[in-house]
């Protein structure tokens, strides 16, 4: 990765400026900007909102937005068909293959599932992409924030507010309405992207745990100011209620030469996060390893938790070691970036997924079963692993795509299938 420097913190007031003197001081908004710059205000939140939710950035740009032609209705949308009929089974889908023909990572944005219709104040959407080009267009998504979980290739994100370099273990998460373009640093890309359309993501608060661990606030990185001079054609594209738009504008839209706000975008590496658990028996529930939640209205049920599961020691005595049997009224979609998951001995690999909705029965499968009733309980370190979660309150459904793509495996169940029956009533 090239050297880009960072701003360090989470939802700090951050401020940067690309050329010495171009940010204006006392005031946000003055008479004459310097450098001859324009003012402009991006809201991610009501203006309203109590202080520690607002987000908001102030721009020092060569064009303002506004500046722009009427959208038109793009022919290409987002693979995905809508909605599938509902389905209470337990999915899981392959990893997609990398297209061979030129694929950027719009054209290779597949909808895989979402909580409801694109008219949703709340919920998420979630996405996989596999591109192999770099966008030579510029997107916004007015619908939420996106959170990107590269698999494989690793991606810069040309932003309005600078350079954010991500390779597979770290996230990326573009607020809603950021102005970017995403481009490929490698042949080919492939991940998982999380679009939340509620509250934004913040840190879990840590409660018992104290004033450290888990995601700490200082590994998260924001971009500084980055701006592209540029005036050639340009198509910039939003989604705006599922649907993609597009203009065609004369100048790059990146044209951002200061700014200062909270509504940015950040980086995270995801190997900095600071694993917690038992160190006597059983082990928490998987709360324990959430890196960002967007809470709902209802207290402490989220609307999406992203939760990792990363490397890390198990040392829990007579315990049953691996995530246990359950059963839950939220609602877990799973992807894995790289190595085993601990639940599944085989058919979940790297770049795949699953969906658990509402009280799906599922735990680990029957060899995974088989091997921790019999292990013998040393200190024993989970290595080379990075599974996760999206975990929502609302139930997800899948898309048209997601239900008939041939990636969706037809025999999931089939893992559970060789748990049989131990019970033995003359046995204590
Ligand atoms: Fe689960």
């Amino acid at each position: 990765m090239s050297a880009l420097r960072y701003q360090s913190g989470f939802n700090n007031q951050f401020s940067s400026e690309a050329l010495p003197g171009a940010l204006p001081i006392g005031q946000n908004s003055p008479q004459q900007v310097p450098y001859g710059l324009y003012a402009e205000q991006i809201s991610g939140t009501a203006f309203t909102v109590p202080r520690a939710e607002a987000r908001r950035t102030w721009l020092y740009r060569i064009r303002p937005s506004a500046l722009h032609p009427r959208f038109a209705r793009l022919e290409r949308q987002i693979t995905g068909g809508g909605l599938g009929p509902v389905n209470p089974n337990r999915l899981r889908w392959n990893p997609l293959e990398i297209p061979a023909e030129p694929t950027d990572f719009l054209d290779g944005l597949l909808a895989l599932a979402a909580t409801a219709e694109p008219q949703q104040a709340s919920g998420v959407s979630l996405y996989l992409y596999c591109a192999n080009r770099s966008m030579q267009r510029v997107f916004f998504n007015a619908d939420g924030e996106w959170l990107i979980v590269p698999q494989q290739g690793r991606l810069r994100l040309a932003t309005e507010l600078g350079l954010l370099e991500v390779e597979p273990l770290e996230i990326a998460v573009i607020p809603r309405g950021i102005r970017f373009r995403v481009e490929l640093l490698d042949a080919g890309a492939r991940g998982y992207v999380c679009e939340n359309h509620g509250a934004v993501l913040r840190l879990p608060d840590l409660g018992p745990i104290g004033s450290n661990g888990l995601a700490n606030p200082r590994d998260f990185l924001a971009p500084v100011a980055h701006y592209e001079d540029v005036e050639a054609p340009v198509q910039l594209v939003q989604k705006f209620l599922g649907e993609l738009w597009a203009c065609e504008l004369d100048h790059s839209p990146l044209d951002v030469v200061a700014w200062h706000g909270n509504h940015v975008p950040y980086k995270y590496d995801l190997r900095r996060f600071n694993v917690l658990g038992t160190v006597s028996f059983d082990h928490p529930d998987p709360s324990i390893f959430t890196v960002l939640t967007s809470p709902s209205t209802v207290p402490g049920q989220a609307n999406v938790d992203f939760v990792i599961f990363p490397p890390r020691w198990m040392v829990a005595e007579h315990s049953f070691r691996p995530p246990w049997f359950h059963r839950n009224l939220m609602n877990e979609f799973m992807g894995l970036i790289q190595g085993v998951y601990d639940a599944k001995a085989e058919g979940f690999a790297p770049g795949g997924a699953s969906l658990h909705n509402c009280m799906s029965a599922h735990g680990p499968d029957q060899a995974t079963t088989a091997q921790a009733v019999a292990a013998e309980l040393k200190p024993h370190k989970l290595e080379n692993t990075m599974a996760f979660m999206f975990e929502t309150g609302a139930v997800l459904r899948p898309t048209r795509y997601a239900l008939d793509c041939p990636q969706l495996q037809s025999d999931y169940d089939a893992c559970w299938a060789g748990l049989r029956k131990t019970f033995d009533q003359g046995r204590n």
